[in-house]
This record gives structure tokens, C-alpha cells and sequence, in this order.
């Protein structure tokens, strides 16, 4: 734990400083420079090229683009399951780049809830034992109080009458909501969502991002990779991707004024 940056309180109003005139980690999510570089038989490929991004509290982003252009990369930059070749990534105040792969998994489970296309639910356990068993891993409260937050979150995603059934009983969007009360076991302030509905018809889709858009307006962040183009334009900004990098759109930054 030597170089690891927490975060401070600036209370800055300026909300429109760059990147290079504002202090770390005031955003939930701050990426500078960030270059991804793989080594493939064909040699060093570039699959994130120079990205930088913010991303406030209860703001929910989309992030779209050809398959390929670095959208599944760029999340895995910001749940630390992969590591930049360059530039610098603060999430929830840490920074992420610089922490050890054994602090990374224990960070990761607080602080970022993941949510993938296929749920990746544990089928042998149950709804509710999927939901507390990162409450398990980060040590949290005691049995009763991991049991009773579970409820609670499956009440919030409306699947506390399928508690006990184990998740391949439940349909696609059941999971999908379960994975969504998992992710958020333990009050992670980000949330990261590799195309979520890209599994579920248009109906259950809408009602995974009304959960979605609830999370955020209570203040989490939530960041959706999509290529369901309806479905981006209601968040409250599209990022657009091309090529490893982010191609802003033409005269502002596409953040919606607030
Ligand atoms: N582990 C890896 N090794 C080599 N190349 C990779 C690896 N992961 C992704 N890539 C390449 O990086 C590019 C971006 O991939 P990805 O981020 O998965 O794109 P997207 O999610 O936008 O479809 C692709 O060309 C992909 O083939
Ligand atoms: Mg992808």
C-alpha cells in the first residue's frame, strides 16, 4: 500500500476545470491517458488508445461503438480486472493502476459492482446465496445482517418470492436482476455493465435499465456498454467509441447540463 492515492474532499465548484487543473479522485471515476496495449501473435496491439473520462456520482453513461473498439477493455480498465500499459485510473477514490493484484480483488468487491451479458450467476447456489456471497468475501456484518441486506436487495430488484430457487429456475431477466442485487451487495458507488440487456428481450431490457436509471439517481454511478441505441440515448450521456479511443461529440462534451 505505498503509492496508493486516496481521495479528498475539495468541494470544488468548478466543474468544468480539465483533468490537468483539478486534484485526483474527485469524480468516482477518472481516467487519464489510459493506453491498453496486448501482445498477440501478430504483435503489440493497441485496444485502448489514450482515453480520458470522468464519470460523476448518479450520473448513468452508455458507452457505445463497433464490436472491437475497446469497450469491454475499457471497463475491465476500471473494475482493475486488466491494467493499463499507460495513463492513470482512479476509481472510488483509489488508484486502481498502482494497486498490488492481491489488493485489487478485495478492492474490486467493495467498491465496483460488475454486471456481465450472461449474469454469471453460481448456479449451485441459490438466488439469495449468490447475493450474499460477496457480503461473505468482503467480510461483512454478521450472518443474519448479510441474510437480511440480501433480502432486502431482492426486494429492491423484485425477487424476494424467488429467494430460493436456484438462478437456472429463474428467466434471463430474473438473473439479470439477481446479478444487479449481487452487484450491489456491498453499496459499491460504482456500478459497470457489460452489455446487460444484450441478452433480454426489448421488454425485460427496458425494465433492467429503469433499475439502472433508479441506482443512479440514488447516486450511484453507473457505466452500461450497449449497443442498443434506444436504449443509450436515455441515459444521460453517450460515450462513443472508435478505434480505442472516445470520439467526443461535435461543440460540447455531451455531459447533460444539471
Ligand atoms: N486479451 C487480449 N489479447 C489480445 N487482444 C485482445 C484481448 N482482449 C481484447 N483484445 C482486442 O482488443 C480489441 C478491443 O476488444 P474489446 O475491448 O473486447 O472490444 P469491444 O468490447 O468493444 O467489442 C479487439 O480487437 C480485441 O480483439
Ligand atoms: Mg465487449
Amino acid at each position: 500500500m505505498s503509492d496508493r492515492t486516496t481521495a479528498h474532499e475539495v468541494g470544488r465548484g468548478d466543474a468544468d476545470a480539465s483533468a490537468s487543473d483539478r486534484p485526483p479522485a474527485t469524480r468516482p471515476v477518472d481516467l487519464r491517458g489510459v493506453v491498453k496495449d496486448y501482445t498477440t501473435e501478430a504483435g503489440a496491439f493497441r485496444a485502448l488508445d489514450g482515453v480520458s473520462m470522468t464519470v460523476e456520482a448518479g450520473e448513468f453513461i452508455a458507452v457505445v461503438g463497433k464490436s472491437g473498439c475497446g469497450k469491454s477493455t475499457l471497463l475491465n480498465m476500471v473494475t482493475g480486472i486488466d491494467r493499463p500499459s499507460a495513463g492513470q485510473i482512479w476509481v472510488a477514490g483509489t488508484d486502481v493502476s498502482h494497486l498490488s493484484e492481491r489488493a485489487m480483488a478485495g478492492w474490486r468487491g467493495q467498491h465496483v459492482g460488475v454486471i456481465f451479458q450472461f449474469f454469471q450467476l453460481l448456479p449451485t447456489l441459490s438466488v439469495i446465496e449468490n447475493v450474499i456471497l460477496p457480503m461473505d468475501f468482503a467480510g461483512r456484518g454478521t450472518a443474519r445482517e448479510r441474510h437480511d441486506r440480501a433480502m432486502h436487495l431482492l426486494e429492491q430488484v423484485e425477487m424476494v418470492d424467488q429467494a430460493h430457487k436456484l438462478p437456472l429456475s429463474t428467466s434471463g431477466g430474473q438473473q439479470q436482476r439477481v446479478a444487479i442485487a449481487r452487484a450491489l451487495a456491498n453499496d459499491a458507488p460504482v456500478l459497470v455493465a457489460d452489455e446487460p440487456t444484450g441478452n433480454l428481450d426489448s421488454a425485460t431490457a427496458d425494465s433492467v435499465f429503469e433499475l439502472f436509471r433508479r441506482l443512479a439517481a440514488g447516486g450511484k454511478t453507473v457505466i452500461m456498454v450497449t449497443h442498443d441505441t434506444e436504449l443509450a440515448v436515455k441515459t444521460d450521456r453517450v460515450v462513443h467509441m472508435a478505434d480505442g479511443r472516445i470520439i467526443e461529440p461535435q461543440g460540447e462534451d455531451g455531459r447533460r447540463a444539471s
